[in-house]
Protein backbone atom coordinates (compact mmCIF):
# COMPACT_ATOMS: atom_id res chain seq x y z
CA UNK A 1 0.00 0.00 0.00
CA UNK A 2 1.46 3.41 -0.86
CA UNK A 3 1.98 5.46 2.19
CA UNK A 4 -0.38 8.33 1.55
CA UNK A 5 -3.00 5.80 1.71
CA UNK A 6 -1.71 4.00 4.61
CA UNK A 7 -1.31 7.56 6.70
CA UNK A 8 -5.16 7.79 5.43
CA UNK A 9 -6.20 4.37 7.07
CA UNK A 10 -4.56 4.64 10.44
CA UNK A 11 -5.64 8.07 11.63
CA UNK A 12 -7.11 7.98 14.20
CA UNK A 13 -8.70 10.84 16.85
CA UNK A 14 -6.50 11.02 19.40
CA UNK A 15 -8.04 12.15 23.10
CA UNK A 16 -5.01 12.19 25.81
CA UNK A 17 -2.06 13.59 24.97
CA UNK A 18 1.38 13.78 27.06
CA UNK A 19 2.54 16.89 28.72
CA UNK A 20 4.89 18.19 25.74
CA UNK A 21 4.19 20.60 23.57
CA UNK A 22 5.20 20.12 19.51
CA UNK A 23 7.63 21.49 18.06
CA UNK A 24 7.18 24.56 16.54
CA UNK A 25 8.55 23.27 12.59
CA UNK A 26 6.43 20.12 12.86
CA UNK A 27 3.32 22.17 13.30
CA UNK A 28 4.54 24.47 10.58
CA UNK A 29 4.57 21.69 8.54
CA UNK A 30 0.75 20.45 9.36
CA UNK A 31 -0.42 24.41 8.84
CA UNK A 32 1.17 24.22 5.43
CA UNK A 33 -0.96 21.31 4.83
CA UNK A 34 -3.66 22.85 5.91
CA UNK A 35 -3.12 25.83 3.58
CA UNK A 36 -2.79 23.56 0.28
CA UNK A 37 -6.25 22.03 0.83
CA UNK A 38 -8.92 22.81 -1.90
CA UNK A 39 -11.40 25.90 -1.29
CA UNK A 40 -14.42 26.40 -3.28
CA UNK A 41 -14.18 28.63 -6.27
CA UNK A 42 -10.39 29.17 -4.69
CA UNK A 43 -11.34 31.70 -2.51
CA UNK A 44 -8.95 30.93 0.29
CA UNK A 45 -10.88 33.18 2.79
CA UNK A 46 -10.52 31.15 6.03
CA UNK A 47 -7.69 31.74 8.72
CA UNK A 48 -5.92 29.41 10.42
CA UNK A 49 -4.95 30.50 13.99
CA UNK A 50 -2.26 28.72 15.89
CA UNK A 51 -2.93 29.31 19.69
CA UNK A 52 -0.04 28.37 21.93
CA UNK A 53 0.25 30.67 24.56
CA UNK A 54 -1.06 29.60 27.94
CA UNK A 55 -3.10 32.25 29.08
CA UNK A 56 -4.95 32.25 26.32
CA UNK A 57 -5.54 28.47 26.18
CA UNK A 58 -6.80 28.52 29.80
CA UNK A 59 -9.29 31.34 28.85
CA UNK A 60 -10.31 28.87 26.32
CA UNK A 61 -10.76 26.15 28.87
CA UNK A 62 -12.72 27.85 31.33
CA UNK A 63 -15.17 30.03 28.86
CA UNK A 64 -16.56 27.50 26.66
CA UNK A 65 -17.94 25.26 29.80
CA UNK A 66 -19.50 27.92 30.61
CA UNK A 67 -22.08 28.10 27.24
CA UNK A 68 -21.49 24.44 26.61
CA UNK A 69 -24.09 23.82 30.07
CA UNK A 70 -20.89 21.41 31.56
CA UNK A 71 -19.26 22.20 34.86
CA UNK A 72 -15.20 22.88 35.54
CA UNK A 73 -12.47 23.77 32.40
CA UNK A 74 -12.21 21.78 28.81
CA UNK A 75 -8.69 21.64 28.50
CA UNK A 76 -8.83 19.86 25.18
CA UNK A 77 -7.79 16.34 26.15
CA UNK A 78 -4.28 18.56 27.38
CA UNK A 79 -3.39 19.17 24.01
CA UNK A 80 -0.91 22.56 24.41
CA UNK A 81 -1.50 23.79 20.65
CA UNK A 82 -4.87 24.34 19.54
CA UNK A 83 -5.32 25.07 15.94
CA UNK A 84 -8.21 27.30 14.94
CA UNK A 85 -9.84 27.47 11.43
CA UNK A 86 -12.09 30.13 11.00
CA UNK A 87 -14.22 31.69 8.33
CA UNK A 88 -16.89 34.28 7.91
CA UNK A 89 -19.84 33.58 10.55
CA UNK A 90 -22.56 33.67 7.29
CA UNK A 91 -20.45 31.78 4.84
CA UNK A 92 -22.05 28.53 4.70
CA UNK A 93 -19.56 26.98 1.98
CA UNK A 94 -16.52 28.51 4.81
CA UNK A 95 -17.22 25.74 7.00
CA UNK A 96 -16.76 22.83 4.33
CA UNK A 97 -13.72 24.74 3.20
CA UNK A 98 -12.40 24.64 6.70
CA UNK A 99 -13.41 20.97 7.24
CA UNK A 100 -10.77 20.59 4.24
CA UNK A 101 -8.57 22.44 6.12
CA UNK A 102 -8.58 20.35 8.85
CA UNK A 103 -8.79 17.19 7.66
CA UNK A 104 -5.47 17.71 5.41
CA UNK A 105 -3.88 18.92 8.91
CA UNK A 106 -5.35 16.14 10.60
CA UNK A 107 -3.11 13.88 8.22
CA UNK A 108 -0.39 15.72 7.87
CA UNK A 109 0.10 15.46 11.89
CA UNK A 110 -0.63 11.61 11.92
CA UNK A 111 2.33 11.56 9.30
CA UNK A 112 4.68 13.28 11.27
CA UNK A 113 3.53 10.93 14.56
CA UNK A 114 1.77 13.74 16.04
CA UNK A 115 -1.93 13.23 16.98
CA UNK A 116 -4.72 15.60 16.54
CA UNK A 117 -8.56 15.31 17.48
CA UNK A 118 -11.75 17.62 15.87
CA UNK A 119 -12.95 20.24 18.45
CA UNK A 120 -16.33 21.08 17.78
CA UNK A 121 -17.27 23.22 20.37
CA UNK A 122 -16.47 26.91 19.00
CA UNK A 123 -18.89 26.78 16.68
CA UNK A 124 -21.87 26.93 19.00
CA UNK A 125 -19.73 29.55 21.16
CA UNK A 126 -17.57 31.89 18.99
CA UNK A 127 -20.02 34.77 20.14
CA UNK A 128 -20.29 34.05 22.96
CA UNK A 129 -18.34 37.04 25.80
CA UNK A 130 -15.76 34.69 27.49
CA UNK A 131 -14.90 32.70 24.29
CA UNK A 132 -15.43 35.90 22.03
CA UNK A 133 -12.98 37.65 24.10
CA UNK A 134 -9.92 34.84 24.17
CA UNK A 135 -10.72 34.22 20.10
CA UNK A 136 -10.15 38.43 20.33
CA UNK A 137 -6.61 37.89 22.18
CA UNK A 138 -5.69 34.76 20.00
CA UNK A 139 -6.30 37.18 16.99
CA UNK A 140 -9.28 35.90 15.15
CA UNK A 141 -10.95 38.09 13.15
CA UNK A 142 -14.35 39.42 14.86
CA UNK A 143 -16.38 38.68 11.52
CA UNK A 144 -15.38 34.97 11.75
CA UNK A 145 -16.76 31.69 13.14
CA UNK A 146 -14.41 28.95 14.47
CA UNK A 147 -15.58 26.50 12.38
CA UNK A 148 -13.17 23.92 13.53
CA UNK A 149 -10.33 23.53 15.59
CA UNK A 150 -7.51 21.04 15.87
CA UNK A 151 -6.17 19.71 18.99
CA UNK A 152 -2.69 18.56 18.47
CA UNK A 153 -0.01 16.68 20.80
CA UNK A 154 1.61 13.56 21.48
CA UNK A 155 -0.45 10.69 21.92
CA UNK A 156 -0.35 8.92 25.43
CA UNK A 157 -1.34 6.02 24.03
CA UNK A 158 -2.48 4.06 20.67
CA UNK A 159 -6.24 5.23 20.12
CA UNK A 160 -8.86 3.41 19.72
CA UNK A 161 -9.00 1.45 16.47
CA UNK A 162 -12.41 2.51 15.15
CA UNK A 163 -14.29 0.04 12.53
CA UNK A 164 -15.71 2.23 9.59
CA UNK A 165 -18.96 1.04 8.89
CA UNK A 166 -19.82 3.84 6.37
CA UNK A 167 -21.95 2.74 3.69
CA UNK A 168 -20.51 2.38 -0.14
CA UNK A 169 -22.92 1.78 -2.51
CA UNK A 170 -21.78 1.05 -6.48
CA UNK A 171 -23.53 1.43 -9.36
CA UNK A 172 -21.71 0.30 -12.87
C1 LIG B 1 -17.86 17.35 12.46
C2 LIG B 1 -17.05 16.62 13.52
C3 LIG B 1 -17.12 17.03 14.84
C4 LIG B 1 -16.37 16.40 15.81
N1 LIG B 1 -16.37 16.89 17.09
C5 LIG B 1 -15.58 16.31 18.02
C6 LIG B 1 -15.46 16.87 19.32
O1 LIG B 1 -15.98 17.94 19.61
N2 LIG B 1 -14.72 16.21 20.23
C7 LIG B 1 -14.08 15.04 19.94
O2 LIG B 1 -13.44 14.47 20.81
N3 LIG B 1 -14.14 14.49 18.71
C8 LIG B 1 -14.86 15.10 17.74
N4 LIG B 1 -14.89 14.60 16.47
C9 LIG B 1 -14.11 13.38 16.15
C10 LIG B 1 -15.02 12.18 15.92
O3 LIG B 1 -15.63 11.80 17.14
C11 LIG B 1 -14.18 11.04 15.35
O4 LIG B 1 -13.63 11.44 14.10
C12 LIG B 1 -15.01 9.77 15.16
O5 LIG B 1 -15.38 9.22 16.39
C13 LIG B 1 -14.25 8.70 14.36
O6 LIG B 1 -13.04 8.35 15.02
P1 LIG B 1 -11.62 8.52 14.34
O7 LIG B 1 -11.38 10.00 14.09
O8 LIG B 1 -10.68 7.94 15.33
O9 LIG B 1 -11.62 7.78 13.05
C14 LIG B 1 -15.59 15.25 15.47
C15 LIG B 1 -15.50 14.86 14.13
C16 LIG B 1 -16.20 15.54 13.16
C17 LIG B 1 -16.05 15.13 11.71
Amino acid sequence: MNAVIENILTRRSVRSYLDKQVEKESVELIVKAGRYAPSAMNGQTFQITVVRNPEILKDMYTAIPKYMGTSGEYNFYGAKTLILVSDKKDKEIGQMDCACVAENMFLAAHSLGIGSVWINQFRETSDCEDVRAALNKAGVPAEHKVWVAVALGYPVSKPEDKEKTAAVHWCE
